[in-house]
């Protein structure tokens, strides 16, 4: 799964080339229109009333730029920004520790917050609430609750898992912001921009068919760009153009709507075994051999976005726009379908 060009996710070594290309501040920010809006009134506003910014909770699929925009509050509100994520607080001591560390309205950055133990969890309310925290010391009758004050902090939690947040954690947050994929007209400038601080020549028929098949993720637009960039050095003229990128593309096996082998599989696989639905995820995910998780969080949110598949209660279902893309007729394979049948009967 790691080893996709067009997996979402971060790879190793990835986070040094985000530096460079990661924007700032909001002005190099392209895309996400809604958020950042309101984002920039939130900001200047806390900025005006000298407070915390509210506690702020990013969700959606991987690689859309929760992260980044964690950064570009921090840098706006001209503060520092501390990282960790979920499954790396393993004690309520390690939270402590953190939250005692932060200067005045500094950001606290939860990657993954949906994985976070739901006794650390705990520690977190009345660190977000009142910016304190409640510490039990000692042990039976002689413990007692000694509380310790905070900064003024922002927490901004991510995650691509709305669902499996508490509710009582979901409530402490005041801004809660749903990640959009962007249109290729915005990854298009995205690549621009990257290009240009890469120092790549291109021109904008190359950037928007790169573009076009990054699965609506930036990060993804990023790492073909740079891949792309490759091809055209060692085998083209160094520029990327439309054809540069056609045939780079085609090499990487990036088909023409970004899917890679895996969203193949998963159409292919549902159509074949399943004649395109209803199927259940768990029954899907076997089929090709995945995670449930992956299917849920990765695959199939794109998929569903696009109009290839649909969520309905009994299960996944392909739709007619897969099929066409897919070049397979529906009538075809009901018949051949049955046939497989009646063999086996
Ligand atoms: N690089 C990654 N995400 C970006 C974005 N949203 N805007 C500009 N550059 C980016």
């Amino acid at each position: 799964m790691d080893e996709r060009i067009i997996t979402p996710s971060s790879l190793p070594n990835e986070d040094i080339f985000d530096v460079t290309l990661r924007p700032r501040y909001f002005k190099d920010y392209i895309g996400q229109l809604k958020a950042k809006e309101n984002l920039k009134i939130f900001v200047q506003a806390a900025v005006q009333r000298h407070e915390a910014l509210d506690h702020v909770l990013f969700y959606g699929p991987p690689g859309l730029g929760k992260t980044t925009l964690a950064h570009i509050l921090a840098n706006e509100l001209g503060v520092n920004l501390r990282m960790t994520s979920g499954p790396a607080i393993e004690r309520a001591g390690d939270l402590a520790a953190l939250l005692t560390n932060l200067g005045p309205y500094d950001v606290f950055f939860i990657d993954e917050i949906h994985r976070l133990n739901r006794n650390i969890e705990e520690v977190l309310y009345s660190a977000m609430e009142d910016f304190a925290l409640d510490i039990v010391v000692g042990k039976g009758p002689s413990a007692r609750s000694i509380r310790i004050d905070l900064q003024p902090f922002t927490l901004i939690g991510a995650t691509t898992r709305f669902g499996f947040l508490s509710p009582p954690l979901r409530d402490r947050f005041g801004v809660i912001s749903r990640m959009e994929y962007y249109t290729a007209e915005e990854l298009k400038e995205i690549v621009l921009r990257s290009a240009s601080i890469l120092e790549v020549e291109i021109d904008l028929e190359g950037a928007l068919e790169i573009a076009r098949r990054a699965r609506g993720t930036p990060r993804i637009a990023n790492r073909l760009l740079k891949r792309v960039r490759d091809f055209a050095q060692v085998e083209g003229t160094g520029i990327i153009t439309l054809k540069l990128a056609d045939y780079a593309l085609e090499m990487l096996e990036v088909d023409d709507k970004g899917f890679d082998r895996i969203d193949r599989m998963y159409l292919r696989s549902a159509i074949d075994n399943f004649g395109g639905g209803p199927v259940g995820v768990e029954t899907l995910a076997a089929s090709i051999q995945e995670e449930t998780e992956t299917l849920e969080d990765v695959i199939e949110p794109y998929l569903m976005q696009i109009g290839f598949v649909q969520r309905t209660p009994r299960g996944r279902v392909v739709t007619q726009a897969a099929y066409d893309f897919l070049g397979i007729s529906r009538e075809d394979k009901k018949e051949e379908n049955q046939q497989t049948k009646l063999i086996s009967e």
